[in-house]
C-alpha cells in the first residue's frame, strides 16, 4: 500500500443509505476527502443473494481504487455481511477495508457481556447470522436476537419517518416476541440512524439502542492514526456517485446526510442497463 494522507476514503452501500456512516465520517474527520459509491441501480442488497451482492461490491472496489482511495469502508450491513471476507482478500494490500459489522461486535462483546441483546437488519443480515458468529466467537455464552425487518429501509428512503406511519410499523416489528425484555438493540442497517430516536421513544429510553455510524468512524479514525494517514488540515471536495441517477434519490440526499448534494452519475453497469 503506498498511499498518502491525501488519498480519499471510498464509502459505499447499496444506496443512499450509507451516507450516514459518510456524514458521520465528514463531521469527525473534517479534512477526510469521501468518495461515495452508491449503488442505486441495484439496490436493496438486503434482498439479493450473497452471490449477487459480491459480484457488485467487487465491482465497486476496483472503482474505488482505481481513484486511490486508502481506505474502503462497506457502510451496508448487507453487503459488509456478504462480501467482507471476500473483499478483503481481493483488495489485499491495495487498501485498508473497513467493514460496518466488526467495529459493533466488539463494542457489544465487550460492554454488553450477559445483557440480553437484540437485533434488526435487513433479511440478508439476519439470515447470514454473521453477528450473532462474531460474537459467540468473543463470548461463548452470548446470544443474539435477530429480527429480520424488511420494511424499514425503504420507508426511511421515502421519507417516513418521525410520523406515525413510521412509529406503527417500528412498532409492530419491535413488539415481535423474540425482542421480548431485551436490554440492548443493534440497528444492523446504515439506514436506521434516522429512526433511532423513533426508537429509542419506543423503548422510552429505557434500553441501550446501538448504531454502526459513529462506531464505525471510530474505528477508521484511530487506523488513520496509527498508521499516519490522517490527512493534513484541508478542505477536501466529496465526491457522490451512483449507478443510477434519479432526482428523487438526490432529493433523499438530505435526509442521509443531513443536507442535500450533488449526485454524479456512475454507469459502472453501463452494458446491463
Ligand atoms: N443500507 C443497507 C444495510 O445496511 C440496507 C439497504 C438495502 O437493503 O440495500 O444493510
Amino acid at each position: 500500500m503506498s498511499h498518502r494522507p491525501s488519498s480519499p476514503i471510498g464509502v459505499f452501500d447499496s444506496g443512499i443509505g450509507g451516507l450516514t456512516v459518510a456524514h458521520a465520517i465528514h463531521q469527525q474527520l473534517p479534512n477526510e476527502q469521501i468518495i461515495y459509491f452508491g449503488d442505486t441501480a441495484h439496490l436493496p442488497y438486503g434482498d439479493k443473494s450473497e452471490a449477487a451482492i459480491q459480484a457488485y461490491s467487487i465491482k465497486i472496489v476496483d472503482l474505488l481504487l482505481e481513484k486511490g482511495c486508502k481506505v474502503i469502508v462497506i457502510a451496508c450491513n448487507s453487503a459488509s455481511s456478504a462480501a467482507y471476507e471476500l473483499l478483503k482478500e481481493y483488495v489485499g494490500r491495495q487498501a485498508h477495508i473497513i467493514n460496518v459489522i466488526d467495529p459493533m461486535v466488539e463494542l457489544v462483546a465487550s460492554t454488553l457481556a450477559g445483557k440480553k441483546v437484540g437485533l434488526i437488519g435487513t433479511k440478508r443480515t439476519v439470515q447470514s447470522g454473521i453477528y450473532a458468529r462474531k460474537i459467540k466467537e468473543i463470548n461463548p455464552k452470548q446470544d443474539i436476537y435477530s429480527l429480520a425487518t424488511p420494511l424499514l429501509a425503504p420507508m426511511i428512503e421515502e421519507g417516513f419517518f418521525n410520523s406515525q406511519i413510521s412509529h406503527e410499523i417500528i412498532a409492530n416489528y419491535l413488539s415481535d416476541q423474540l425482542l421480548n425484555s431485551i436490554d440492548a438493540l443493534i440497528l444492523a442497517c446504515t439506514h436506521y440512524p434516522l429512526i433511532h430516536k423513533e426508537i429509542n421513544d419506543f423503548y422510552k429510553n429505557k434500553i441501550i439502542t446501538l448504531d454502526s455510524a459513529s462506531v464505525v468512524t471510530k474505528k477508521l479514525s484511530s487506523y488513520l492514526s496509527e498508521q499516519n494517514l490522517m490527512n493534513a488540515p484541508a478542505k477536501p471536495v466529496h465526491h457522490f456517485m451512483v449507478s443510477d441517477f434519479t432526482e428523487s434519490f438526490e432529493a433523499s440526499t438530505r435526509i442521509f446526510f443531513g443536507h442535500e448534494v450533488k449526485l454524479e452519475w456512475y454507469p459502472l453497469w453501463k452494458q446491463d442497463l
